[in-house]
């Protein structure tokens, strides 16, 4: 049962990826022109999307991915190229149809399942790996942590996600965004302390069984994001 703040984020989002910011979205995540400012915010997304995939397998072939709020689907493409069967799921049908549009021609069509909806839905089924990059940036720390357990309950070998932490300048720069009027605006981004995110995984019940991994923070103008992984305990009983 998902709780009242993350239906209510989760709408808010969909509105705003699907309808407010869709075109702009996509001109983001393109090779068009964009601002200078936005030039900071590509190349800082490059880069954490590369930081997420050095957590995955080089080879991938045979092993599932569900990319979690993919977006216009950068990830899923990559995790693809590396032989994995993604299953790629967004709020967004609008984004969603830009990501199944830029399928690279040489890639087979047959291994990736394009869904529009709640990526925590358990209809989705069991991976071996769950990556979502930016997209529980907006949730609180209860419902990422709700959302991280849930996902974690079926998936095999490690989760990788991205939070927004909490640090000074990105305290300003949310302030400032306040400014802007209301429609401009995405919805507020939740900055999260990094150990007390660290805390309240290592003490949930549903994640008794996993280990909190690596971590990075990137910086890139005004894109910051961390990287965080999630492993498995191996057993050695
Ligand atoms: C900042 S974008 C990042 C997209 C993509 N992961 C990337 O890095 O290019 C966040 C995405 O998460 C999606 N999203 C947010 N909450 C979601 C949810 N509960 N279920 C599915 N998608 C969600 C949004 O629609 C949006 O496309």
């Amino acid at each position: 049962m998902q709780s009242a703040t993350y239906q209510t984020r989760k709408g808010q989002l969909e509105t705003y990826f699907d309808r407010t910011a869709a075109e702009t979205w996509a001109r983001l995540t393109s090779d068009a022109p964009v601002s200078k400012i936005r030039e900071t915010v590509r190349a800082g997304r490059d880069r954490m999307r590369a930081t997420l995939l050095g957590y995955l397998p080089d080879d991938m072939t045979g092993r599932t991915l569900l990319d979690a709020g993919c977006g216009t689907g950068a990830l899923t493409i990559e995790a693809l190229r590396r032989g994995a069967r993604v299953t790629a799921i967004d709020i967004s049908g609008n984004l969603v149809n830009v990501a199944q549009e830029r399928m690279p021609t040489d890639i087979d069509p047959a291994m990736v399942t394009w869904r529009v909806g709640d990526m925590l839905s358990p209809e989705l089924g069991t991976f071996d790996h769950v990556v979502s990059m930016d997209s529980l940036i907006h949730y609180r720390q209860s419902d990422v942590v709700a959302a991280i357990s849930g996902l974690a309950a079926r998936t095999r070998h490690s989760i990788a996600f991205t939070f927004a932490p909490r640090t000074p300048l990105l305290t300003v720069m949310y302030g400032m965004g306040k400014l802007f009027p209301r429609s401009d605006r995405s919805p507020a981004i939740e900055p999260l302390g990094q150990n007390g995110l660290r805390r309240d995984l290592t003490a949930a019940p549903a994640l008794s069984e996993w280990q909190v991994g690596r971590s990075q923070r990137i910086i890139s103008g005004f894109y910051t994001s961390q990287a965080q992984e999630l492993a498995k305990k191996v057993s050695l009983g």
